[in-house]
């Protein structure tokens, strides 16, 4: 049976209103310079060596990065949710380990808290993240709990006022960079319908520990590795939401995670744009520039067909964001379109340079790289696919959410 509580079909076009201000101009602009004058600069050795930095981060701290999108009233930029999205574009045209900073600390962490937490929790936590003393993650997915995340194992027991949490996540973006880590543990003993509990811990607890993963095919100048925690004690002020939240904080926490993966994806489409624009005018067969075949042209005309398609759903989940309307469906339907643009428009790049599309001298095949992995983590393409059918077919509820993130602008 279709499902009764799915709300609407889509938001009704007349509604929308996400005009771009001049403040998005200057943080598109400031974005844009961070990436080329700090991301850069020695990113081709750090990636061919595979070597993360956390000094970027306190750049970006220093910046301003890290705090867009939090209100004022906890230290942040109090910029609205589409400056976040501007941001991602901005920082993945330079290098996607950039913007899966902002992924994991605003998207996945911050936003999370700013959602979920209560007024003390948001004013302990946010201000030490939004000017970057503190950098946050995120652990849900483990070994065996990949797309399916309800099948996680890591347990917490309550033990009077702290929570006893063993187990282990791995494919953590920043696992041995960051302060603190938004957790996702199943309780144990719990008479909830949904046992699961999210935590925010910190990394200095005992009990806990992390170990960088090698090898992999992209993002390689960006940490990721597995966090564990054996017997950690976890103050029981440091629930996020209540026992039985835990899996709606998760898939909410995706719901901003999965919002700047689609929005740096149209940044590696302007940055196969920027790479194949020039070499396409300049690289010449039989006498003219390659840009002249019609085969060239139609390459990087999808380009510009993703980057524009890519940019106005992005918007629009950032718009839905600041009215406070729930956009799980939306952002599902920008992550999966944006990511495999991406990754179309890369393997587009990588056949326009022909040979030197395949050695690191050029951009283009890190694009290639980079572009893979947004396919697979935050969602995979298979399962936004499935997601985008169960919401037509009305398999899958829409309903409000009880808990919003604030709207913007923000109050107070
Ligand atoms: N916000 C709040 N609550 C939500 C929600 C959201 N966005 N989405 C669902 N919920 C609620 C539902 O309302 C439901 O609650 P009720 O029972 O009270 O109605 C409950 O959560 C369960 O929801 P579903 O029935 O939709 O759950 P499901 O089991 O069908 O979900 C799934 C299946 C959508 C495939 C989900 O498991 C999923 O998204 N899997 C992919 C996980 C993923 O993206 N992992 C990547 C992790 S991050 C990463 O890659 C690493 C990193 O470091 C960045």
């Amino acid at each position: 049976m279709p499902h009764a509580a799915n709300h609407r079909d889509s938001v009704p076009y007349w509604a929308m209103d996400f005009a771009l201000t001049q403040e998005h101009d200057l943080i598109r602009e400031s974005a844009y310079k961070f990436g080329q004058n700090e991301i850069l600069p020695g990113l081709r050795e750090r990636d061919r060596e595979a070597k993360s930095d956390r000094a970027t981060l306190d750049k970006m701290g220093k910046a301003g990065l890290l705090g867009l999108s939090i209100p004022a009233k906890y230290g942040g930029s109090d910029t609205d949710y589409i400056s976040l999205g501007i941001a991602c574009e901005e920082l993945e045209r330079a290098d996607t380990s950039a913007r899966v900073v902002m992924s994991v600390h605003s998207g996945l962490h911050c936003m999370t808290i700013l959602q979920w937490g209560t007024e003390e929790q948001k004013q302990r936590w946010l201000p030490k993240l939004a000017s970057g003393e503190h950098v946050g993650a995120f652990g849900l997915t483990e070994p065996n709990a990949g797309s399916d995340a309800a099948n996680i194992t890591t347990t917490a027991v309550k033990d009077g006022d702290h929570y006893v949490v063993n187990g282990s996540k791995t494919w953590i973006s920043l696992a041995d960079y960051a302060d603190q880590f938004l957790v996702i543990t199943k309780l144990s003993g719990s008479s909830a319908k949904a046992p699961y509990a999210a935590f925010i811990v910190d990394r200095n607890t005992a009990g806990f520990s992390s170990r960088a993963l090698h090898g992999k095919l992209g993002v390689r100048a960006g940490n990721t590795g597995e966090i564990f925690f054996q017997d950690m004690r976890v103050p029981a002020d440091c629930l996020l939401g209540k026992e039985g939240d835990g899996f709606k904080v998760a898939m909410s926490a995706l719901d901003h995670g999965r919002y700047t993966v689609a929005s740096g994806s149209v940044g590696i489409i302007t940055a196969c744009l920027d790479a194949c624009v020039p070499y396409a005018n300049d690289r010449k067969v039989g006498g003219e520039p390659i840009g002249k075949k019609q085969l060239v042209q139609q390459m990087i005309a999808s380009m510009v067909q993703g980057r524009e398609i890519g940019r106005l759903l992005y918007y629009k989940v950032g718009w839905m964001k600041n009215t406070g309307q729930r956009h799980t469906r939306e952002c599902s339907l920008a992550k999966w379109t944006n990511c495999a643009a991406a990754f179309d428009a890369a393997n587009k790049a990588v056949e326009i340079h022909g040979a030197y599309g395949y050695i690191d001298e050029f951009p283009v095949e890190r694009y290639f790289r980079n572009s893979r992995g947004a396919m697979i983590y935050e969602g995979t393409h298979e399962i936004h696919t499935l997601m985008q059918a169960e919401y037509e077919l009305g398999y899958r509820s829409d309903k409000p959410l009880a808990h919003m993130l604030p709207t913007y602008p923000f109050e107070g």
